[in-house]
């Protein structure tokens, strides 16, 4: 008797733990909740106690320093499409511009605190956005915004969504621009560096677009200095004729800079 009641209460428990998720799952309330949570985290601030490195190519020429006293603000993955137009079959695309959004990643950064990710995982990361989440700009011709509602991102294997943090594009100038609102940068390029050999060569391998330290152009709102660095894809391919223009898929890390308070 004793034996059948224990028996009879050991094979309850074993349900009960085999189907933990089973009432929330059946719970649309709960599910939706859940989604709405995670959609609107808030960028990550840096931390004092840490010291962001940013990455080297390991070719001779390093990016231009930030202006003295200027610290890092933000880490960010950026998605979206480099434009370029063709002037003649064979040459290089020269680039027009560039659309983007942009994810906080601050607190991902190796050794950060408990959502960190490892190096290699970090040093990995704009690969496997570029790989393995959607193009968030819409590029068809007649879309209102070629922006989505401002969003999380979801990564696989990483395990708070990415809160959204920008939007990259170039103003009616041909300024590059980042709008981090209520922050703004208006970018001029300082320094030019090829990716290095090992970068990944984007969706249709053609390569990865240089890294750049761009400096204030003026009109800038908090932000002083802004670094694209672990490019992946976005390099130009070779014109098939005069007037093509090409939109090529690509990922990167932007560091932004700010004097310090
Ligand atoms: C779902 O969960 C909510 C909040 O916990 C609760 O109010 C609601 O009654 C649940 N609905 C069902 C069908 O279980
Ligand atoms: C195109 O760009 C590549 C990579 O920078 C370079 O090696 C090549 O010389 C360029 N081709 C032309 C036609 O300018
Ligand atoms: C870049 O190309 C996309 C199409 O892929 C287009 O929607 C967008 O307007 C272009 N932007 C710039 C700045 O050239």
């Amino acid at each position: 008797m004793q034996l059948t009641s224990l028996f009879v209460f050991a094979s309850a428990l074993a349900v009960t733990s085999a189907m933990p998720a089973r009432p929330r799952c059946s719970n649309t309330t709960t599910a939706t909740a859940t989604t709405t949570a995670q959609a609107t985290p808030s960028p990550t601030s840096v931390s004092t106690n840490v010291a962001y490195t940013l990455p080297s190519n390991g070719g001779t020429t390093p990016l231009a320093s930030p202006p003295t006293g200027s610290v890092v603000q933000h880490i960010a993955v950026g998605h979206g499409v480099q434009n370029y137009t063709c002037t003649a079959a064979g040459a290089n695309g020269t680039s027009i511009g560039a659309l983007a959004v942009l994810y906080d990643a601050t607190s991902l950064y190796p050794g950060s605190g408990s959502s960190a990710l490892s190096q290699a995982d970090w040093d990995a990361l704009t690969s496997k956005v570029l790989r393995t989440t959607s193009m968030p700009i819409d590029q068809s011709s007649g879309a209102a915004s070629p922006f989505p509602a401002d969003a999380a991102l979801t990564v696989e294997g990483v395990a708070t969504p990415l809160p959204y943090l920008a939007r990259h594009y170039f103003d009616s100038n041909k300024v590059p621009t980042f709008d981090l609102t209520p922050a703004l940068f208006k970018g001029s390029k300082t320094t030019d560096i090829l990716a290095p050999s090992s970068a990944d060569k984007g969706l249709t391998d053609e390569g990865a677009v240089d890294w750049l330290a761009l400096s204030d152009a003026g009109g800038s709102v908090t932000i002083n200095m802004v670094y694209r660095v672990l490019t992946s894809g976005g390099f130009q391919g070779v014109c098939a004729a005069a007037g093509d223009s090409q939109s090529v898929p690509y990922t990167a890390m932007y560091w932004f800079y700010a004097p310090s308070a």
